[in-house]
């Protein structure tokens, strides 16, 4: 064989070993009506066996709402009871799935040599809704080894861009965009798709924002704003108009749906006024309440009892929020996602709650147990209101 076409071959097979493994675009929405599922294919590589799926879910909101199978087999239902579902913190003590936690991390385990080397499908399936919500989004996921290291290489994934969204075809002409404001703002709708839910006299319009603003902001995709309005009765043809009316809008848009309004965080002020209301993202949560204190007493590092005569002067009353303005203390808790009334207010009252329970009590160990039961106490009855 001359020599060419033997280094040909070797190219072909060298590119072929290092470009097979399938990609997988995150996040995976699967959101439309009861059964609607995504079914992703992963390259595992030859290292130690998998023992688990690791996920982290954004709108597991109640049992049973979210399904998984992998490699075609038995679908296994979610909820706080699943056999072999591990729950992470702070989410778990707080409720889990079916908490006011938006976002969950899990760690399902599977069977021994359920997930071979090569080739292998996960399937999200959606169940059905409560009557509020449509679906679910991964945001992450991965195959853990018995240490809990991920097995799927980071290349396995790429990330979904909202910049490079355009309306969807084939209803994305300019009438059909002005036919696609016109249904936001006045097609009648139902409530959801369970049966005797009452026609409503509110339109898109009413409960969002009078232009979708929030739609376009929040980064809503065609995919979601599609199976919502099908979720309120509309046609595939009206869900069609509506999404590309949303894409025709100019406004800024740094929101992703699954990033806590307003979250605080330390770099807020490092961006443009117009980016807070997107909040400072999920990196942004602390992983517990107690590293908080970091953040609302910067002097930690005097004596305690200094530290407390300190405070007790009025003068230096201040001091105790060294940094002063609640957008940059970071939170363990999630502020309440958008579609909550008076999100802004619970948040801001989150962190009065916050400062006031760590001014008021003596010692770390009060401070920290007394602000995790406001917390409690914040979460459960009032977010549960809202
Ligand atoms: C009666 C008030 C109301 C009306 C009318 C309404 N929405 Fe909503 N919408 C909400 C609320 C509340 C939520 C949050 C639901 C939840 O808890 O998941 C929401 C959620 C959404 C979401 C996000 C779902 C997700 O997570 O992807 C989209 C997109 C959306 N609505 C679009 C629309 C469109 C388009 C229309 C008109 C066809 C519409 N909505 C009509 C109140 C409303």
């Amino acid at each position: 064989m001359p020599l060419g076409s033997l280094l040909k071959i070797m190219v072909f097979t060298l590119s072929w070993g290092v470009s097979a493994h399938a990609t997988v675009q995150l996040p995976i929405e699967v959101m439309g009506p009861t059964g609607t599922s995504s079914t992703v294919t992963v390259t595992v590589p030859s290292v130690a066996p998998v023992t688990s799926l690791w996920m982290k879910v954004h709108g597991t909101s109640y049992a049973g709402k979210m399904s998984v199978s992998i490699n075609g087999g038995a679908f296994t239902s979610l909820s706080n009871s699943t056999m072999g579902l591990t729950i992470a913190d702070p989410e778990r003590s707080y409720g889990g799935i079916g908490s006011n936690y938006a976002v969950i991390e899990m760690t399902l385990a599977l069977p021994a040599n359920s997930v071979p080397v090569g080739t292998n499908t996960i399937t999200f399936q959606f169940n059905g809704t409560d009557g509020n919500s449509d679906g679910f989004r991964v945001l992450e996921f991965n195959f853990l080894d018995g240490t809990g290291t991920s097995v799927l290489p980071p290349s396995t994934f790429t990330y979904d861009d909202p910049n490079t969204w355009t309306a969807p075809a084939p209803l994305n002409t300019p009438s059909d965009i002005a036919a696609g404001k016109v249904l936001y703002q006045t097609a009648t709708l139902i409530q959801s798709p369970l049966s005797g839910a009452p026609t409503l006299t509110a339109h898109c319009a009413d409960c969002h924002t009078l232009d979708g603003h929030d739609l376009k902001y929040f980064n809503y995709s065609n995919l979601s704003i599609m199976a919502r309005a099908k979720f309120h009765g509309l046609t595939d043809a009206q869900a069609n108009q509506i999404a590309s009316y949303i894409r025709s809008l100019t406004f800024v848009n740094p929101g992703r749906p699954w990033n806590p309004p307003y979250q605080p965080a330390t770099n807020i002020d490092t961006l443009p006024v117009s980016s807070w209301a997107a909040g400072g993202g999920l990196d942004a949560l602390l992983p517990r309440d107690s590293a908080a204190l970091n953040y609302v007493f910067p002097q930690r590092h005097l004596a305690q009892r200094q530290f407390d005569q300190h405070l007790a002067d009025p003068q230096h009353a201040d001091d105790a929020d060294g940094i002063s303005a609640p957008r940059l203390e970071p939170l363990a808790a999630p502020h309440p996602p958008q579609g909550r009334a008076h999100r802004r207010r619970l948040g801001h009252e989150l962190h009065q709650l916050q400062r006031q329970s760590l001014l008021q009590r003596g010692g770390d160990r009060h401070r920290r147990h007394h602000h995790a039961e406001l917390r409690r106490l914040y979460l459960h009855q009032q977010l549960g209101r809202a």
